[in-house]
């Protein structure tokens, strides 16, 4: 029973009117219904009640974490099958100890996440994979529960594409070998085998199979007893089947007492019914809703071409499967035989054949019991953008995946230029947005910014002309946040922009960052002056939530730390150390950034005057940590010395990466920077 009911002439999705959700939110399009969703879960977990279980709901049918996130508050546990289903589950809030991990082709990448993150168990499916799951185990300290799925060579009498216990099969291990795989688990230090498992296929219509299934199964449970190997559950897999048109699956019922009946009767000692459904829960909670787009009559038929193809649903196209298509509001015309078909070249491209339908074009029509293996084997074959889906729950719709855009189609293949630079051992990437048409999200920042995964950099610079010498200049950290101003930066781009002729180096650049404007001169080949601006040394401007002092003092793990504060454009804190090298930059550092006197965190600089024109500094950076130089602190650092009479203008600062020279002329004017940079790496990416 599902939620896709006509009132009157007008098919509805719960309390809404369908074709209203296709005007609204455009076809093709998948609608799911959560009544529906929440009905079928609730029978399968009722059916099973009365006995220790775990409905592992089958991510493949369907990933959309908003439906993961339901079955989830549900109490579901969950079935997958890689890395990016487990993303999913994760992403969707789910526990990772419910989560069962199957698949024959398990990556080491994807294992080590499953155990980064916990998982509950791996249904382990050869010999090599169990190796490597205890060496990845082992190297991570941890201990991986393991369930064997055995291939019980069972003929399931489904659609060969979707039949898996057959020993023909690359599903499971052998029966025959199961006792000796168990007895090599035991010598391995990383693995604990908990249960054991199966899946003998999907769509399946008898219970014959299923308890000739698990009775293999229970027999090797008993064998293993023998051999003294205990285990807490089986598993066995999903594949019952649906009604799509004339099909007659087994009841809910019936499966659940063929099942526990045989638990019962050949269990050798009690154990866990763990059971991975996908399609029973899902099917039946989603209709795919397409336009015709055109009547085509031959001299053979009548084809309706629709909005939605193979790309939408494949079922049809890959396993010939039937799935009832009617009419979102029935007209009173003649019904008409007709093939629906879809845009795409291919003439496997069909959701229904020989159909008896009274449609014109225009009109929406809705294929039926496409929640599962619907929109989870979609593609943009064509180059079409995959479709929407539409959640309802009574009279609510919520889009629960946008309609993909030629835009997301094309964002992968598009590549963009970008040029490394180095400035004082910072390394930047330099995204001039003149160039580039696209700005990176959070995301894409953070992950290319990875040392050995992207491109590896300190911070992202990007650059855009706003007219002459004048440039937008926006910088981001590592981790995808954006900071108000770096001086390194600084040199970085003026470096770019003289050596990509982009500017008149006889004049002073200004580069406008989110609170100010920069000038940069050109005093050498790679060397340049920033105007940094004037020091600001209000507390509003830092800001620092204390009355204004020449010396602060904060108590920070039960000692007190003396620093003076001001703006450079973004705030810090300088503490004079006597030496630089015994400063304790990590943990000060940290404690000082973070103290709520800074309600939006601070720099801080560690100081050891050397001589009336030197000094040395580290830097903890916000958001970062301690770095190998930092432009902005330097100059901090410097008005500071000079300020209290320590030092002369000009100051050299010695930083960890290289030197700085910092010209200060006193209250209310800029603070002006000398320092080189270097271009090192043009690439695209
Ligand atoms: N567990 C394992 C290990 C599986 O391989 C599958 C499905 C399931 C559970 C869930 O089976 P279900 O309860 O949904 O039948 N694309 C095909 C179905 C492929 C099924 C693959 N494995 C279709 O559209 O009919």
């Amino acid at each position: 029973m599902d939620y896709f009911l006509y009132k009157g002439d007008e098919l509805y999705a719960e309390d809404v009117c369908v074709s209203k959700i296709a005007e609204e939110y455009g076809t093709p399009c998948y609608i799911y219904s959560q009544q529906t969703l929440e009905r079928h879960w609730q029978a399968v977990e009722g059916v099973f009640a009365k006995h220790p279980h775990r409905i592992c709901y089958a991510v493949k049918a369907n990933g959309n974490l908003a439906l993961l996130k339901i079955l989830a508050g549900l109490g579901a546990s969950f079935d997958i099958v890689s890395g990016g289903e487990l993303a999913r589950v994760m992403a969707a809030g789910a526990d990772p100890q419910k989560v069962v991990f199957s698949g024959v082709g398990k990556t080491t990448a994807e294992i080590k996440q499953a155990l980064s993150v916990g998982i509950g168990v791996f249904n382990v499916e050869s010999l090599p994979e169990i190796h490597r799951i205890n060496i990845i185990a082992e190297n991570l300290g941890k201990i991986a529960s393991v369930a064997v799925r055995i291939n019980p060579d069972i003929n399931a009498n489904t659609h060969p594409y979707i039949s898996t216990g057959l020993s023909s099969n690359k599903f499971g291990i052998d029966k025959n070998q199961v006792l000796s795989v168990y007895k090599t688990i035991e010598t391995l230090p990383a693995l604990k085998a908990v249960g054991i498992a199966c899946h003998i296929g999907s769509q399946i219509l008898e219970l014959t199979p299923f308890e000739e299934a698990l009775s293999c199964v229970l027999q090797l449970v008993s064998a293993l007893k023998d051999e003294g190997v205990l285990l807490q559950h089986v598993d066995v897999g999903g594949g019952l089947g649906v009604c799509y048109d004339a099909e007659t699956p087994p009841s809910l019922e019936d499966y659940a007492a063929t099942l526990l009946n045989t638990l019962h009767k050949q269990a050798p000692y009690p154990l866990e019914l763990w059971l991975e459904p996908g399609r029973v829960i899902v099917a039946n909670a989603a209709i795919l809703v397409a336009k015709v787009e055109y009547l085509k009559e031959t001299a053979h038929k009548t084809f309706a071409i629709l909005d939605a193809g193979m790309t939408d649903l494949v079922r049809p196209a890959l396993y010939h499967a039937h799935h009832n298509i009617i009419a979102v509001k029935k007209l009173k015309q003649k019904e008409k035989m007709m093939d629906l078909v879809g845009p795409v070249c291919e003439s496997s491209d069909f959701l229904g054949k020989s159909r008896l339908l009274a449609i014109l074009p225009g009109d929406y029509i809705a294929v039926r019991s496409v929640g599962a293996y619907g929109f989870s084997m979609s593609s943009q074959y064509n180059a079409r953008p995959r479709c929407a889906e539409i959640l309802v729950h009574k009279d609510k719709t919520q889009s629960i995946r946008r309609r993909e855009t030629i835009a997301d189609l094309l964002s992968h293949e598009q590549k963009q230029p970008f040029v490394k630079m180095q400035a004082l051992g910072n390394d930047f990437v330099l995204l001039d947005l003149d160039d580039n048409k696209e700005m990176w999200s959070s995301d894409k920042i953070k992950q290319l910014s990875h040392r050995q995964e992207g491109i590896g950099y300190d911070q992202l610079l990007t650059l855009k002309r706003k007219e002459g010498n004048q440039f937008y200049y926006r910088i981001y950290n590592a981790d995808g946040g954006e900071v108000e101003q770096c001086g390194n930066g600084a040199r970085a781009v003026a470096l770019y922009l003289a050596l990509k002729n982009k500017i008149d180096s006889t004049l002073e650049l200004q580069l406008l960052t989110c609170n100010r404007v920069m000038t940069v001169k050109t005093i050498g080949p790679k060397r340049f002056l920033v105007n940094m601006g004037p020091p600001d040394f209000s507390p509003a401007a830092i800001p620092l939530q204390m009355p204004l002092q020449d010396q602060y003092e904060i108590r920070v793990d039960n000692q007190i730390q003396c620093f003076a504060a001001l703006s450079m454009g973004n705030p810090h804190a300088v503490l004079r150390v006597e030496s630089i090298e015994n400063a304790s930059v990590q943990s000060i550092g940290k404690a000082v950034c973070l103290h709520p006197c800074f309600p939006r965190q601070s720099n801080v600089g560690f100081m050891q005057i050397i001589d009336r024109h030197r000094l040395a500094l580290r830097v903890y950076e916000r958001a970062v940590g301690e770095t190998l130089a930092c432009g902005s602190g330097a100059c901090a650092a410097a008005v500071i010395a000079l300020r209290e009479g320590d030092c002369d203008s000009p100051v050299t600062v010695q930083l960890t990466g290289g030197e700085l020279i910092i010209h200060w002329q006193g209250e209310n004017t800029p603070v002006w920077m000398e320092g080189e940079a270097e271009c090192v790496y043009e690439g695209w990416v």
